[in-house]
């Protein structure tokens, strides 16, 4: 069992009505246009001049999934409310990096080091040297960014499922718990999910950049589901390299915002599907406090699946899920309280 040591877990206390645990996309939300993408205007019309169909066709059509139209149905519950994160905990997130010790995390860093080369070239994306920020080839417009954001999150969704799926088959066929895995693997796959769709409220993807995303998720779910039978372990190490990816690219397009180089979404206002689901307060709906909420979702993900990557796959229960006999010891918790504190990204390891 890994000594991660953190605070007590976070326990989000009885939510006001107006974030009652349900995510609702509301009519009045407004898409912000974004240079050379297809935007939500569409999306607007219908939501604004005639009743939106629940019908799969028109969802597809829309890009987005949006209020449900049937007759006696208000709105939709989700399986998992999020955790609240403060803003100072979301300002304390870091980019770290948890060093190889063995040849399996070599084999999983070097996977996310050539997946990482596939995302840049296909988002058209170079990281600056520093002090070249501001060089033409190193810019990143909003357009660049929120491709990048789409393509990211559309693989980022897959390992969780992946995961989830593969541990409730095991079970089924052994006839044996999982010891509470699944749940946290699949809620995972969920948080990406919500990623994904809270970015397509920004901007939809072309034609191409579908095509590109279809062929990722052919290629990269299959390719994880063999791997995740041969060796979950590596698997999670792989995602816990590939979320550190995820919080450097998040914080360069925060640090982007912050410096004026995207001054399309300096005051640009969040999706309102953002604003229920991470229980965004007033004030604090802006575009950057977007990529704050969706940062720490990165570095929790980092977080748990090097945990997960350091635990025995068969036989330890998932410790982001127990219940445990002395409440007040510090144990790890599905909030971001402690994620400065966490050994590992002090010293590398958990
Ligand atoms: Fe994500
Ligand atoms: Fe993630």
């Amino acid at each position: 069992m890994n000594p991660l040591a953190t605070r007590a877990p976070l326990r989000a206390g009885p939510l006001p009505r107006a974030y009652a645990p349900t995510v609702m996309v509301r009519r009045s939300l407004k898409p912000t246009a974004v240079s050379g993408m297809r935007m939500s205007s569409s999306d607007s019309k219908v939501r604004g001049n005639r009743s939106i169909s629940s019908s799969q066709k028109n969802q597809a059509t829309n890009g987005i999934f949006l209020a449900p139209q049937a007759p006696h149905i208000r709105d939709l519950e989700t399986a998992w409310t999020h955790p609240v994160y403060t803003y100072d905990q979301m300002r304390d997130v870091r980019v770290a990096h948890r060093s190889t010790k063995n040849w399996a995390d070599w084999v999983a860093l070097a996977a996310v080091r050539l997946l990482r080369w596939g995302m840049d070239t296909a988002t058209g994306y170079r990281h600056p040297p520093k002090g070249q920020e501001n060089v033409s080839k190193f810019v990143m417009t909003d357009k660049k960014w929120i491709t990048r954001f789409i393509f990211l999150e559309s693989v980022a969704g897959v390992p969780g499922m992946v995961g989830g799926t593969l541990r409730h088959l095991r079970s089924l066929r052994l006839l044996r718990r999982d010891n509470g895995w699944i749940e946290t693997l699949l809620e995972e796959a969920y948080n990406e999910r919500m990623h994904l769709l809270t970015f397509l409220n920004v901007a939809r993807p072309g034609l191409f950049m579908r095509l590109m995303v279809l062929g990722a998720q052919g290629v990269f779910y299959n390719g994880f589901f063999l791997s995740y039978l041969i060796s979950p372990r590596i698997c999670h190490r792989f995602v816990g390299y590939l979320e550190e990816e995820a919080v450097i690219t998040y914080t360069r397009a925060i640090s982007d915002i912050e410096e004026g180089r995207v001054p399309e979404w300096a005051n640009m206002p969040a999706p309102e599907i953002a604003v229920q689901y991470w229980k965004m307060p007033e004030g604090n709906r802006t575009m950057k406090d977007l990529l704050l909420y969706v940062r720490a979702d990165e570095a929790k993900h980092r977080e748990v699946n090097h945990t997960l990557a350091n635990l025995n796959q068969e036989n330890d229960p998932n410790p982001y899920a127990a219940r445990y006999k002395d409440p007040k010891q510090p144990h790890p918790s599905k909030g971001i309280e402690h994620l400065r504190e966490t050994g590992w990204e002090r010293e590398e390891v958990i």
